[in-house]
């Protein structure tokens, strides 16, 4: 059967590490045209495969990279800033709101600065995470940045319809986020965390990348959350 993306164009903002990268790798898989989208890539091509500059906290800089790339099918959404737990007592607001604004407003702006370009059958996928449902004390920023994206992924499913909207909200991915913690530190945490799940592991981006594939290629599929987190919010 042919794929769906097959010959679509999708844009993942956040596709030069983690999560994102691996939405990319699996919508080229299946026949996609991607375009990567973040701040550390160069305008170019690999394998087929676009890069693109982007800072999500600049209007003009989303703008531009929309210009660039033109009409496309299907927005991926994985930007996400580097978050350290702290209670709201310990936090300096102005980190807590810089935090924000790279993955809600950045959410939002993109959205904004896409749709003149954004196929009227296409889709957009946004990242939550489980932190936005399951509560844990020194996780406020989280909580906060991913109960929201989660609220206006709903609202936009009906805002912008018939283009679909979906979140994506993953448990404990071993990604590059995690990469300021010493190797040790960081395989203990994740034996640590898996021995909490169902599933007995934390989970690889490769499979939180099948959460966007399923999003993008299922015309039913709107307003949904989609958790892919081993059990975690269980
Ligand atoms: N890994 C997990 O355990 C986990 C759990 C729950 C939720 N999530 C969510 O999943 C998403 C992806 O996380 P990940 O684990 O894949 O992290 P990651 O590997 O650190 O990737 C983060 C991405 O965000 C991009 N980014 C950061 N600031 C940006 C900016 N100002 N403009 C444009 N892009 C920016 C980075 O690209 P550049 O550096 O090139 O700009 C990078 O591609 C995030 O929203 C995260 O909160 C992850």
């Amino acid at each position: 059967m042919t794929s769906s993306l097959s010959g679509k164009t999708v844009i993942v903002i956040g596709g030069s590490s983690g999560i994102g990268a691996a939405v990319a790798q699996a919508a080229t898989a299946r026949g996609a045209r991607v375009v990567l989208a973040g701040r550390r890539l160069t305008s170019g091509s690999d394998n087929g495969v676009r890069s693109e500059p982007v800072d999500v906290t600049d209007s003009a800089s989303l703008q531009r990279l929309f210009q660039t790339v033109g009409h496309f099918d299907h927005l991926v959404y994985t930007s996400g800033p580097s978050v350290r737990a702290k209670t709201l007592i310990e936090t300096d607001l102005d980190e807590a709101q810089d935090n924000f604004n790279v993955k809600l407003w950045g959410a939002l702006r993109a959205i904004q600065q896409a749709l003149p370009f954004l196929g009227e059958h296409g889709s957009i996928s946004l990242t939550s995470g489980q932190l936005g449902r399951k509560l844990a004390a020194g996780q406020f920023i989280k909580t906060g940045i991913n109960a929201a994206t989660e609220a206006l992924g709903k609202q936009l499913a009906k805002e912008l319809a018939p283009r679909r909207v979906n979140v994506i909200s993953p448990g404990v991915i071993d990604t590059p986020a995690y990469a300021g913690l010493a190797e040790e530190q960081r395989l203990a945490m994740f034996a640590k965390t898996g021995e909490t799940l169902p599933v007995g592991r934390v989970g690889q981006a490769e499979e939180v990348a099948a959460g966007y594939v399923l999003a993008m290629e299922n015309g039913f599929m709107t307003g949904a959350v989609i958790d892919i987190d081993g059990g975690g919010q269980l």
